[in-house]
């Protein structure tokens, strides 16, 4: 059975559906061609702003929570900033990359101060390198909030509106919002973006987290200068969130482009995302602790899903788990009708064996009979 794992998402053609997440793997020019090379079929760049000097990193930026049984990270929490690179060197690397691997999807992840000038200048000169879209970050959690950018813009649909408007008021290529989990309705700023014109939605971007205190130094981490911030949680053990948030939106937005985003390490954890109504899946931390090479796998994975279940193309199943969902109340609902009919279904065939054994006594009495006439 011939397998196609290509999809087109607003005009996008994509390889097929494993896209590299904002963050470390997407940092500069040279590992993005490693990891087109290597067979990803797209990548979000690490987000860009026009005045890098304002972006001060420390180290260390990251923590880690591993399994209590084994060596295996499960969570990772993260402090890291946007790109502290020169808007001018990420330029040079858009045009560059965009020259040498024209057929790959290359997003750009942008984020400005909240004026529709500094907004608009950055898309128009992005825009210029070729880039096939760009993704808004709405939702860094750490440290730019702090600059009223991130999540800041975010968490609060009034401004949501307005920075897509002013996107979309001079973008010529697609337009994703990437939203934050760090809210209670994620329904509520997924519709602003879309309402304002934003053409897909990417979700989930990380979660406010303490990923623990150091119990030797009673310092929290991740520690610089024996202090810390909250930070943004990621990896495997966001994955439920991220899910779940992807199908509320999903189910409120029928048919909208989103690119699923959590905790995505197998091509199975991608499946369960596309089942759920993402048309494209993002993966940073996966490839941060496994590598770019886990492309190979997750390809893989997923063929064989899709083999499994005789699906040939992506749209034959995207969306396909979402009618399952429905209210606590309907699942009471379900539960006291199946009840019911078993037991309906268990009185019939009682009734029903009581009169065979009916029957069957009846006819041992008529063979009895006919034996002791004969
Ligand atoms: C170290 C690190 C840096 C990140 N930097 C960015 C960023 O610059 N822009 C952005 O939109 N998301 C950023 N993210 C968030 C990821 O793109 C992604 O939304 C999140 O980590 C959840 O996916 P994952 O579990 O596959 O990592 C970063 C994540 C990590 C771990």
């Amino acid at each position: 059975m011939a397998i196609d794992l290509s999809i087109t998402v607003n005009g996008m053609k994509f390889d097929n559906p494993f896209v590299l997440g904002s963050g470390p793997p997407g940092t500069n020019g040279k590992v993005i061609a490693r990891s087109y090379d290597l067979g990803w079929g797209g990548m979000v760049c690490k987000t860009m702003s026009l005045d890098a000097s304002k972006v001060i990193n420390t180290a260390p930026r990251y923590a880690k929570l591993r399994a209590r049984s084994a060596d295996e990270v499960i969570g990772f929490e993260n402090i890291e900033l946007i790109s502290d690179r020169p808007f001018e060197d990420w330029i040079d690397d858009l045009t560059q990359l965009k020259k040498q691997y024209p057929n790959k999807i290359l997003i750009a992840s942008i984020m400005e101060e909240c004026r529709k000038e500094a907004w608009q200048e950055i898309t128009r000169a992005v825009q210029a390198t070729g880039v096939d879209g760009f993704e808004l970050n709405l939702s860094c959690p750490h440290g730019m909030p702090e600059r009223k950018m991130g999540m800041a813009v975010g968490e609060n649909p009034d401004l949501i509106s307005e920075v897509v408007g002013w996107v979309k008021e001079v973008a010529t290529v697609p337009v994703w919002a990437k939203m934050t989990p760090n809210v209670g309705n994620p329904v509520v700023p997924a519709h602003a973006a879309l309402s304002a014109g934003a053409d897909g939605i990417a979700m989930i971007n990380t979660i406010l987290s303490v990923i623990g205190i150091d119990m030797k130094t009673l310092r929290p981490m991740p520690t610089v200068e024996g202090h810390s911030v909250p930070g943004g949680y990621s990896g495997q053990a966001v994955r439920p969130i991220a899910l779940r948030q992807v199908m509320e939106v999903a189910r409120a937005h029928p048919g909208v482009e989103i690119s699923g985003i959590g905790g995505i390490e197998t091509g199975h954890d991608a499946a369960q995302f596309m089942l759920l109504g993402a048309s494209t899946v993002q993966v940073c931390t996966g490839a941060m602790l496994r590598g770019y090479e886990i492309i190979t796998e997750l390809k893989a994975d997923l063929e064989k899903f899709m083999v499994d279940h005789k699906f040939g193309h992506l749209r034959e199943f995207i969306g396909k788990s979402l009618p399952y969902f429905t209210t606590h109340h309907d699942l009471g609902e379900r539960q006291r009708l199946a009840r019911e009919a078993k037991e309906q279904a268990r009185a019939t065939s009682k009734g029903a064996r009581a009169l065979d054994a009916q029957t069957w006594q009846g006819d041992i009495a008529a063979e009895s009979s006919k034996l002791v006439t004969n």
